[in-house]
Order: structure tokens, then sequence, then C-alpha cells
């Protein structure tokens, strides 16, 4: 139906006559003549109607709308001198409308079709076919397809065989809880939703795939998150007979070819290694955000001996001094000083000290109480010049470490310590290899070892002989890729002897029955055969909500569900009819009653 994209006509194109179809973006009635701009997936173009036209198309033109749909066919023409609009790529020229068709006709749209919407996301996503209208939702979502087609060509060029597993499983376990689909046909029984092909892609290892990947749908029933979805995309690959450097080589190498792809950026290789302890310490998170600086200090030694009532109470139950020294921060006010601490509290800290260095001395309200040598101490350590401010959390190490890292995080949004750099500046994308990840930890609430990867996770052999005596010091054959403090990617070596893939279901507290009820099948496999493999696999939604530089993954995705994990243009979950359920032998519970 049409010779040109609206967006691709430029002066070269002048003199010839051609056919453009989309949408009204904007009608201009003009002392009698009428300018409208055409809108089609490649962008902008101006058409003007004049009254004395051979054709009807003036009248028609009275009569478009905005978000009507026609097909024009016209001359184009340069504009008038003066009359040329800089800010458009075709803004140096115009169609002179010959002939207008109007396809189909639209209501008033409840919010205007442009990227500066102010209008709240619940209404975006209930009319999502007219929010992927607007031009910033196309940039996202080719920028997405740029990255996955890179990520398919890579890993073909790898020899990676891209096989499907099925999405109705027995339940993974990836940790979160199954989204159930009861079966009809086996009344009372149900499938769960894969959370993940993990352990259908070790057993096209065992198959003699050697490499397998895949871009597959993943399902997990979690708590919403901007981080998030209850259905996301993962890329997920396996490969045999080999180690952690192969895999991170050609994972690192995935994420540079996609982001090269996606937004020109040659991104910084290899990434920088750090462990799980080392980023605990320092950042006080396993998804350490690097754009910025401001590490942890630890000043437990500066306290040791401290007559600070506080301090000294928790330290004698064995705990730490974590400090955050920000530079020039010494003038932030009351109230950002009781909303930090307010971020400390929520992470469990029992409060956040604020000490400001000056000239001659410090203001904080542990002024009194600080000793000449704790404060020299702390300078020292710190390394603080007057102007700055120093932030410290006295508390066990875990919450210590956890609510000074939410601190650094929350000064970095009110200070602006990231700095503000072009898409194409490697500087912007801080990747990293987080290692030594712990095998398992301890579960207060159940009082039981969790995998903090899967249970399938090769324990580190120098670690092995601990498995039964210091099971929280197992350090894993595990690797994640963090970017930008999000988690973009997690994987690890696996077990492969059904022995210790026992002695580790054992470890978590599955005794053999359920064990061999759950993973039987699976078990079952390694009696023939399997060879060593590993693998990993990465949130799409994330990596592209990164790129695109949103700070939820709903912007990358083009259906996604809202923050109440909901759908609000189909309003999914929804009640099905009677007959549905009794015919999978499904009753309802009424909701549970208020104070019950
Ligand atoms: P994991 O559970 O770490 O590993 O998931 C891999 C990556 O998937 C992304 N991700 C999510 N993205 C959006 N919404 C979610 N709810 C969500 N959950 C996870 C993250 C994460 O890094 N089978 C293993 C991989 C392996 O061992 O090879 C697994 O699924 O970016």
């Amino acid at each position: 139906m049409r010779t040109h994209w609206c967006g691709e006509i430029r002066t070269e194109h002048v003199g010839a006559t051609v056919i453009v179809a989309g949408w009204v973006h904007r009608r201009r009635d003009h002392g009698g003549v009428i300018f409208i701009d055409l809108r089609d997936r490649e962008g902008l173009v101006q058409v003007v109607f004049r009254p004395d036209a051979k054709s009807d198309s003036y009248s028609i033109a009275e009569k478009l709308r905005s978000e009507f749909v026609v097909a024009i066919t016209g001359k184009v023409i340069a504009r008038m001198e003066g009359a040329a609009n800089p800010n458009l790529p075709t803004g140096d020229v115009e169609i002179e409308a010959e002939q207008i068709e109007i396809l189909s006709e639209s209501e008033t749209p409840p919010f205007p079709i442009e990227d500066r919407v102010d209008v709240n996301e619940e209404t975006r996503l209930k009319y999502r076919y007219l929010d992927l209208r607007r031009p910033e939702m196309q940039r996202v979502m080719r920028l997405r397809h740029r990255v996955v087609s890179a990520i398919r060509n890579f890993f073909d060029a790898e020899g990676f065989i891209d096989v499907e597993t099925p999405m109705l499983n027995k339940s993974t376990p990836e940790g979160a809880r199954d989204y159930l689909v009861p079966s009809r046909l086996q009344p009372g029984t149900f499938f769960a939703l894969t959370q993940s092909p993990q352990l259908f892609k070790q057993l096209l290892m065992i198959s003699g795939f050697d490499r397998y990947y895949q871009i597959v749908r993943c399902f997990r029933d979690e708590d919403p998150r901007a981080d998030r979805q209850p259905d996301f995309t993962q890329l997920d690959m396996e490969m045999s007979f080999t180690d952690e450097a192969t895999i991170k080589d050609l994972a690192q190498r995935m994420f540079a070819v996609a982001c090269k792809q996606a937004i020109g950026v040659d991104i910084q290789m290899p990434f920088p290694e750090m462990t799980y302890t080392e980023s605990m310490d320092l950042y006080g998170t396993d998804k350490p955000d690097l754009r910025f600086g401001n590490a942890m200090i630890d000043v437990t030694k500066v306290f040791a001996k401290t007559d600070v009532r506080v301090f000294a109470k928790v330290m004698e139950a064995g705990g730490i001094a974590k400090a955050l020294c920000v530079e020039g921060a010494g003038e932030l006010g009351r109230k950002e000083l009781d909303d930090l601490s307010k971020v400390a509290r929520t992470f469990g800290a029992g409060g956040l000290a604020w000490i400001v260095i000056k000239e001659d001395g410090i203001t904080s309200p542990l002024a009194n109480a600080l000793s000449p040598e704790e404060v020299k101490g702390l300078i020292k350590v710190t390394s603080s010049k007057p102007g700055d401010l120093v932030l410290i959390v006295v508390d066990k190490p875990v919450v210590a470490n956890r609510s000074l890292g939410a601190v650094r995080l929350a000064l970095a949004d009110s200070l602006n310590l990231r700095p503000q750099l072009a898409d194409d500046d490697p500087e912007a994308w801080k990747f990293l290899w987080l290692t030594e990840i712990p095998l398992v930890e301890w579960n207060e609430k159940e009082e039981r070892w969790d995998s903090v990867h899967h249970p399938f996770t090769a324990p580190d052999p120098r670690d092995e002989h601990l498995l039964e005596t210091d099971p929280g010091a197992v350090r894993a054959r595990a690797y994640d890729v963090i970017l930008n403090g999000w988690e973009a990617a997690g994987g690890s070596i696996r077990i492969h002897r059904p022995d210790m893939q026992r002695r580790i279901f054992a470890l978590i507290g599955l005794d053999e029955e359920t064990a061999e009820r759950r993973f039987g099948w699976f078990l079952r496999a390694f009696d023939f055969g399997a060879p060593p493999h590993g693998g990993i696999a990465s949130g799409i939604d994330r990596f592209v909500a990164l790129l695109a530089g949103k700070d939820s993954i709903r912007e990358a995705m083009a259906f996604p569900k809202t923050s109440a994990m909901t759908d609000a243009m189909t309003s999914a979950p929804d009640v099905v009819d009677e007959k549905q359920l009794k015919e999978l032998r499904i009753s309802v519970l009424p909701p549970a009653e208020h104070g019950r």
C-alpha cells in the first residue's frame, strides 16, 4: 500500500510522487491550508492539503482527527524558505497531497501519542497497544530486537544448538513459588510452569548436544520488584567438557556483541572479578553498583575500646563498625540525614551515626561521646577531610554491611553520585563477575540450609571436605554477571556425579525419599554417563532495560504485568467459569475473612 516510510522522505525525493500510510499525528489548519503530520514506525512527515486541489482530498482532510489511519498519495516538495523544521529528519520537505483515503477512524486516545506524556503506568498498560505507538517504546522494542538477534547470531556462530524445552513441567527448584497448571486428564495433579530450563539443559548435555542455547520464557511466582516479572525471558545456555573460564569468556563476549549491536558501545573486556565476600564487605550487597566509588570502610578497630554505650554493647556481642565517607557532603541537611537513617533501619540497623568533619573538630550527635583518639582514628582510616560526611553503622556483620550498603545506594540517588554518561561511553557500563559465591545459606525461618544458586551447582573441590562440618563456608563453582547494580546473569559448573548430587540434596534437607520423588527421574539420567558440564542464564528483560536506561523491566517488555503482577489490559488473573473448575475437579475456597 505504500512506496515509502513516512520517516524516510528526504530532499532526494523532491519531485517524486509517493504513497505513504500511517496515523494522523497532528492536524493544523493554517488559513485555508491544512497540515498534518503523518506518523509510521520510521517517523513523521508533513503533508499539505490545499483547498484548490483537484481531488476531494481537502474536504477529507478537514475530517481528519488524531490517530485516524490514512493512505496518502502526493508529490514530495521542498519546504519554503524559513519553513524547514530542523528538529525533524524529514523537516526539509513535505508532501503535497493529491489523494487521501481514510482507512480507519479513531476515538480520542486516552493519552497523546508522544514521548513526554504525563500519565500513570496503569493507564499506559491498560492501553499498551497505544503506549507502544510512542516513539520511545518503539525505540526500546527495537533495541530489544537487536539484543536478541545479536545473541542468536553469536551462539549460532559459536556452534550452539537451539533446542526448545517444555513449559509444562514438574516443579524446578529455582527458589521461587511455582505457577501451577491443573491437569484435566489426571484430576488432582498439577504441572508447574517452568521456572527455568535448568534440568532439561543438563539432560541435553547427557544427551550429547554439548552446546545448547535457548531464548526462553520462565515463570516465577515472586513478590513484585522493579527488576522482576512473573513471566520473563532468559538467554539460557549450557555446555559440556568445560570450565568456569570458558563459560565466562563466552558469556562476556555475548554481552559485548549485544552491547555493540544494540547501542554501539565497546564495553571494557574482560569483566573485572570480585569475590562474594569482597562485595559484601565493600558494598554490602552481592550486586554492587560500581558506577561510583564510596566503598564501605571497616572501622571496627577504631571503636575497639569505645565508651559510646550503644556501640560498645554491639561490639561486645561480636558486632562490627562500618563507615562510608562522602566527600563534600558535610552540608547535608537534617531531613536528608533522617531519611538515610530510615534506610539503615529498614535494613535492620539500630541506627545510623553521622559525623561532619570540620577544620577544627567535628559536628555530630556523638561529638561529646567520642574520644579524641576515636575521632583521629576515624579521620585517618576513612581518609576524610574537612567538609566530608562520615556515616557509621555498628551492628552484626550481616546487618552492618547490608544496611550501610543500602545507605550507599540511597546517597547515590540523592547526591547524583552516578555520572551522567553517553550510551556509547564504555564507562557507563560497569560489568563484573561475582565469584566464590557460597554454596548454601542458612534459612533462619525454616532452620535449614538453602542453595544460594540451585541444588545442581557443584561445590568448589577445595571446600568439599567442609560439606558436612561447615556448609556455610563452602564456596560454589558459581558466577554472576552484575551490570550497574543489577544481576544480569547467573550460572555455575554443575554436579555430574550422582553421589555428590545426593550429598547436596541431603545437605539442603531433602531426605532420600523426597529427593527420589522429586528428582529421581533426573538422577537416573546420571547413571548413564553424564559429561562434566556448566552454563549460565541471563535475564533479557533486565539487560534490555539497563541498555535502554530504564529503571523498571516493565519498560523493556511489550506486554508486562503491573507492579501488582496483574494484566491491566485483560485484567488477568481472573475468575473462571464454574464449568471449567468442575472439569478440573477444583473447588475454590472463599477469600479468608479479616482477622482469621
Ligand atoms: P537465575 O535464577 O539466577 O538462574 O536466573 C538467571 C537470570 O534471570 C533473570 N531473572 C529474572 N528476570 C526478570 N524477572 C524475574 N523474576 C527474574 N528472575 C531471574 C536474572 C537472573 O540473573 N537456571 C539458572 C541459570 C543457570 O544456572 O544456568 C537460573 O535460572 O537476570
